[in-house]
């Protein structure tokens, strides 16, 4: 299967993070859980090298949990903070604020020593498309959060949200580009609905989700559509839309359907916990 992808409209995303990161002192990433390295951008280590780094296992409600835990200390391992969360119900929302005062314990302790008490800290969420940022800066905002508006040294128009008296979080997004080399990783991409299916044959996609099933996770497609998982994935996609009507002119199978319905259950956890990769 082959992607293609055009970063030209990222450099405008590109341009407006590297100035919005100069205004802030902690990077809150957000990564799928269900794929917490091939929805990562590594280019934001170059850009945000000089601040405070938490990472967010975002979806945690969609992928197993042993292997949630195992990615939380993979990244603790290499130095970032990382709290699994559900933005989507409020899971794991409550710890965030303990552990950005953590993250950003020696630069309030800087500010301490020149004299300057109680200055927020600022933070921005960053991701690739999809994982959730707008769903989280909403739920960890919640109502009551006031925009604080413009402020002196704050550069025209940027919206902040004040958290509590120790936290401001930028109102919009930092939108990171997708980066892959190889092809499995963009198949990833795909399969978290990160790159849009517009640009891949939704057939071929829904195939290689098929094949990945049936090789990881055995059972769940044959208990979910009454598929035989024996069959190769053309045919247990028409399995799939003969289980869920998916008709064309009457009587024809549409299998296009059907591999969208297939992301769909999967995108929404609808075929449960499903993890993509495991840290090494
Ligand atoms: P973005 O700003 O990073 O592009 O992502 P956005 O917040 O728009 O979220 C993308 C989709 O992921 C949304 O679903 C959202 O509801 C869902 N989502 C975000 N966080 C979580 C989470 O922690 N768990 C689960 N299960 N889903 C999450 P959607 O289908 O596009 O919209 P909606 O119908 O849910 O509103």
């Amino acid at each position: 299967m082959h992607f293609q992808w055009y970063p030209g409209h990222m450099t405008k995303a590109k341009r407006m993070m590297q100035e919005n990161i100069k205004l802030i002192d902690l990077v809150i990433e957000l990564v799928d859980a269900r794929a917490p390295l091939a929805s990562r951008n590594p280019d934001i280590d170059e850009l945000g090298k000089q601040k405070s780094r938490l990472i967010l296992l975002n979806k945690a409600d969609l992928a197993e949990e042993r292997w949630n835990d195992a990615w939380k200390a993979y990244f603790e391992e290499q130095g970032f903070f990382c709290v699994k969360v559900n933005s989507k119900k409020g899971g794991g929302l409550k710890s965030i604020q303990a552990v950005i005062q953590e993250a950003c314990r020696e630069k309030i302790e800087r500010d301490r020593k020149r004299g300057i008490l109680n200055r927020p800290v600022r933070a921005m969420v960053v991701g690739i498309p999809n994982v959730g940022k707008s769903t989280f800066i909403n739920s960890l905002a919640g109502k009551a959060a006031a925009k604080t508006g413009n402020k002196p040294g704050v550069t025209k128009g940027k919206q902040w949200i004040r958290l509590n008296k120790n936290v401001e979080l930028l109102d919009t997004p930092g939108i990171l580009w997708p980066k892959f080399e190889d092809q499995s990783v963009g198949l990833k991409l795909a399969f978290i609905g990160s790159i849009k299916d517009e640009i891949l044959n939704i057939e071929e996609l829904g195939m290689e989700f098929i094949r990945f099933a049936c090789r990881e996770y055995p059972g769940v497609l044959a208990e979910k559509y009454g598929i035989s998982e024996a069959e190769d994935a053309y045919v247990c996609l028409n399995g799939i839309a003969e289980n869920r009507h998916c008709l064309v002119r009457g009587n024809e199978l549409d299998t296009e359907k059907a591999a969208a319905l297939l992301m769909d259950d999967f995108r929404n956890g609808r075929l449960g916990r499903l993890t993509l990769e495991y840290p090494v």
